[in-house]
C-alpha cells in the first residue's frame, strides 16, 4: 500500500453570521468530511458551485476566512495538521494551484511572483534558474518571464500557476478547479500536468464540478451533496449504466453526463442554513426508507467502497 499524505477525519466547517444586530447564527456548509490521499494518488473532490469544495482546499492550507469555524481533525504524514504546521508547509510540501488566474499579482511579472521571496543573491540564482528550467517543461519560453499577467493567455496563465506550485518541489498539491474557462486542447494539457507529478509520487487533491475532466486522471472520486461527502468511489466503478456506484446521487450524476442517458434528476440540493436531521438526498431518493427520513446516515465501508446511505447498509447486512 502506497504512504498515506493526508488523512481528513469528520471535519466540518461553519460560519457565525450575525443576524438582526448581535444575534449569531451558525451556517455550516461541510458536515462530517473524511476524505484520505496518498503518495502518486490523485483524490478527486467533485461537487456543484457552492458546496464548499474550495474551503476543503482552504482548510487543509490554514487559510479559511476569519468568520469560518473548523472542527475535526487532519494528519499530514501521520502528523497532526494544526496551524502551525499547516504554516510551515503551506507554499512548500502542501501547494495550491488557485482556482483563478486572479491570484496572480497584475502589477509583477510572471517570473519574480513564481520565484517568490529569496534570502540572498545566491538563493535568488538557483530559484531562478529552476523556475526558468520549470516554465520551459511547461512550454513558456524566456520573453515570457518578464511579462505582466494581462500579457497572458488563458492557456499561459494556467501554465505559470502550474508551474509556481512545482517550483517549490511539492508532495501535495490542491489543484481547486484548474480547468474552467480552458479550450479543450488546454484543459487536456493541465490534466496531463497533474497527471504527470502524481506520476512522480505527488498527491494530488483535485476539486472539480467537471466528472468528465475527473473521471479522466483520478484514481478515487469523492462526492459531495449539500456538504456532505455521499459516496468515495473509485473511477473504474464509472462505466456502463453506473451499475458498480453505490449512492443513488452518484448514479444520477453519472448517467446525467451527455454520452450516458443525458437524464437529469428533479429537485434540487436542500439549501444552504436548511437544517439537515435525515438523508440530505432523501426529497429526490426513489429507494428511500422509513429511517431516511428520521437521521443522516454515515459515510460507511460498503462493497469495498465508502457510501453514506441506508439502503446500502441494510444490503450490507443481508
Ligand atoms: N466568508 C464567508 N462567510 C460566509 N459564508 C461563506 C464565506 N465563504 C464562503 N461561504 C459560503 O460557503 C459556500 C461554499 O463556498 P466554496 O467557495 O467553498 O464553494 P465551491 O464548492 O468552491 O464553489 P465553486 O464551485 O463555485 O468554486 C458558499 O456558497 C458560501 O455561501
Ligand atoms: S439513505 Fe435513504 S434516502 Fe438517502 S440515498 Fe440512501 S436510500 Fe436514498
Ligand atoms: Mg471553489
Amino acid at each position: 500500500m502506497s504512504e498515506s499524505l493526508l488523512n481528513v477525519s469528520n471535519i466540518s466547517i461553519s460560519f457565525t453570521q450575525y443576524v438582526q444586530g448581535l444575534n449569531q447564527r451558525n451556517l455550516k456548509v461541510i458536515s462530517d468530511l473524511s476524505i484520505d490521499i496518498s503518495k502518486g494518488e490523485i483524490v478527486a473532490v467533485l461537487g456543484s458551485s457552492g458546496s464548499g469544495k474550495s474551503l476543503l482546499a482552504h482548510g487543509v492550507l490554514g487559510i479559511l476566512p476569519r468568520n469560518a469555524n473548523l472542527e475535526g481533525k487532519m494528519k499530514y504524514k501521520g502528523k497532526i495538521l494544526n496551524k502551525e504546521l499547516k504554516e510551515k508547509l503551506r507554499g512548500d510540501e502542501i501547494t495550491l494551484i488557485p482556482q483563478s488566474v486572479n491570484f496572480l499579482d497584475p502589477l509583477m511579472k510572471v517570473a519574480d511572483q513564481s520565484i517568490g521571496q529569496y534570502k540572498d543573491n545566491e538563493d535568488k540564482k538557483i530559484k531562478k534558474q529552476k523556475q526558468r528550467k520549470v516554465f520551459e517543461k511547461y512550454g513558456l519560453g524566456e520573453e515570457v518571464d518578464n511579462m505582466y499577467p494581462f500579457q497572458l493567455s488563458g492557456g499561459m496563465a494556467r501554465r505559470v500557476l502550474v508551474s509556481t506550485a512545482l517550483l517549490s518541489n511539492p508532495e501535495l498539491v490542491i489543484a481547486d478547479e484548474p480547468t474552467p474557462g480552458l479550450d479543450e486542447k488546454a484543459v487536456q494539457e493541465t490534466l496531463d500536468y497533474l497527471k504527470e507529478m502524481a506520476d512522480d509520487g505527488v498527491g494530488i487533491l483535485l476539486i472539480t464540478h467537471d466528472i468528465s475532466a475527473a473521471l479522466k486522471i483520478a484514481d478515487k472520486i469523492a462526492v459531495f451533496y449539500a456538504g456532505y461527502v455521499i459516496e468515495i468511489a473509485n473511477v473504474s466503478d464509472f462505466t456502463g449504466r453506473g451499475e458498480k456506484l453505490n449512492h443513488p446521487y452518484t448514479r444520477a450524476l453519472y448517467r446525467a453526463l451527455p454520452e450516458n442517458e443525458f437524464k437529469l434528476t428533479e429537485g434540487h440540493q436542500p439549501l444552504q442554513g436548511d437544517e439537515i436531521e435525515c438523508c440530505p438526498y432523501v426529497k429526490r431518493c426513489e429507494y428511500s426508507i422509513e429511517k431516511c427520513h428520521k437521521s443522516i446516515p454515515e459515510l460507511k465501508d460498503f462493497n469495498d467502497r465508502k457510501v453514506r446511505c441506508f439502503k446500502c447498509e441494510e444490503l450490507d447486512g443481508d
